[in-house]
């Protein structure tokens, strides 16, 4: 036993053990607006925040001291500052890096553990619809900025041809769209084009139209209730699948759906978490992020499913042109990346 690789160890386990404390810390923030309150730069008080907020000044104070450990804000003579780029982060909801509300996908592996649990015991399989509702909410706030600043930006210029198809008129797919932050995104920019986003989550659908008509969209987007392998739509332009693929019991039928709708020349695009092929590739920040996510969220949910071939979140790319090489398509190839993303591009 080396007690110093044993202290070095210890060492990062208080840091991931705060860290995990700190996603508490970061939804209480978000949930009570907290950090909106500081969103000026300026050094506030804990009591003047806590006033501001209508909180009670001891823990607010305590809260704060917890965001000042973390470097989370700035602490000078008994005031707290939130800096620029953290307010970017926690407090600015039209910043492209607006994670705050994401960590309810994080609350939600907590309080799925019991069930969870069970899944590890028994035959593996923990259905999306089982997860608690912030599960769905921080699923849709978690992705929401990445697709807002790169979709009709970056990953659809990258997509072959496509972007004059849905300036002219195109007809896209958006499967297993959860609460169609992606559809949104994509018919607030292509007003010519229609959308239809398809996902099994009944009250993810509800929750979609109910977004599309905030946006003022529901023109040219229809939200459906179908698994992946049954919506009756067909001739599209574009089919999307979005963060999904791999959380699917059987992604090849699903993508042999895909094969089967399109127009002729229609496109599939593919947006994944970031990936390598092997797990040395990936024992990295992004890839333990994702892989935890994955053991919790991803794997359980495609075995809960019919087939149940459980890619995980960390597939990488070489398995997942694999599955749309199964189902008929000819074409694969990285159109983009994020840090985050693959964004991937099949052709029949
Ligand atoms: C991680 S969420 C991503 C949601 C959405 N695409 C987004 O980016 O915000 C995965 C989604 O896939 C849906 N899903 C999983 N398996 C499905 C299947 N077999 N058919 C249709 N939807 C499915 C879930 O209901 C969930 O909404």
């Amino acid at each position: 036993m080396d007690e110093a690789k044993l202290h070095e160890f210890m060492g990062k386990f208080v840091t991931d053990m705060g860290g995990a404390f700190m996603m508490g810390m970061v939804l209480v923030g978000d949930e009570l607006g907290l950090y909106r309150a500081m969103a000026d730069h300026q050094p506030v008080t804990a009591d003047a925040l806590a006033a501001r907020c209508g909180c009670h000044p001891r823990l607010v104070r305590e809260w704060l001291n917890a965001n000042a450990a973390a470097g989370y804000v700035e602490s000078t003579d008994n005031a707290y500052r939130l800096p620029p780029e953290q307010a970017m982060a926690l407090a600015n909801e039209q910043s492209p890096v607006f994670v705050a509300p994401g960590t309810n996908v994080v609350a939600s592996c907590f309080l799925d553990l019991d069930k969870l649990l069970e899944a590890f015991r028994g035959d593996g399989g923990l259905p999306w619809s089982e997860h608690h509702h912030r599960m769905f909410h921080g699923t849709e706030k978690f992705f929401r900025p990445g697709y807002r600043a790169h979709l009709t930006t970056a990953w659809l210029p990258a997509m072959d041809g496509v972007v004059a198809k849905l300036q002219g008129g195109a007809k896209v797919a958006d499967v297993g769209c959860g609460h169609g932050a992606s559809t949104i995104v994509m018919a607030e920019v292509y007003s010519n084009s229609r959308f239809f986003g398809f996902d099994f989550h009944t009250p993810s659908i509800e929750m979609a139209r109910q977004r599309a008509a905030e946006a003022k969209v529901s023109d040219r987007v229809t939200f459906t209730t179908a698994t992946a392998k049954a919506y009756a739509e067909r001739g599209f332009d574009l089919i999307c699948f979005f963060d999904c693929l791999h959380d699917m019991g059987d992604p090849v039928g699903a993508a042999r759906h895909a094969y089967q709708t399109p127009r002729d020349d229609g496109a599939v695009m593919l947006v994944e978490p970031f990936a390598g092929d092997s797990v040395a590739d990936n024992s990295n920040p992004v890839g333990r992020l994702y892989y935890a996510a994955s053991s919790m969220i991803c794997t359980p949910n495609s075995l809960s499913q019919e087939v149940g071939l459980r890619l995980g979140a960390q597939a990488g790319e070489r398995r997942l042109g694999a599955v749309m090489a199964e189902a008929g398509f000819s074409r694969f190839r990285r159109a983009t990346e994020t840090p985050f993303n693959l964004i991937l591009e099949a052709r029949k």
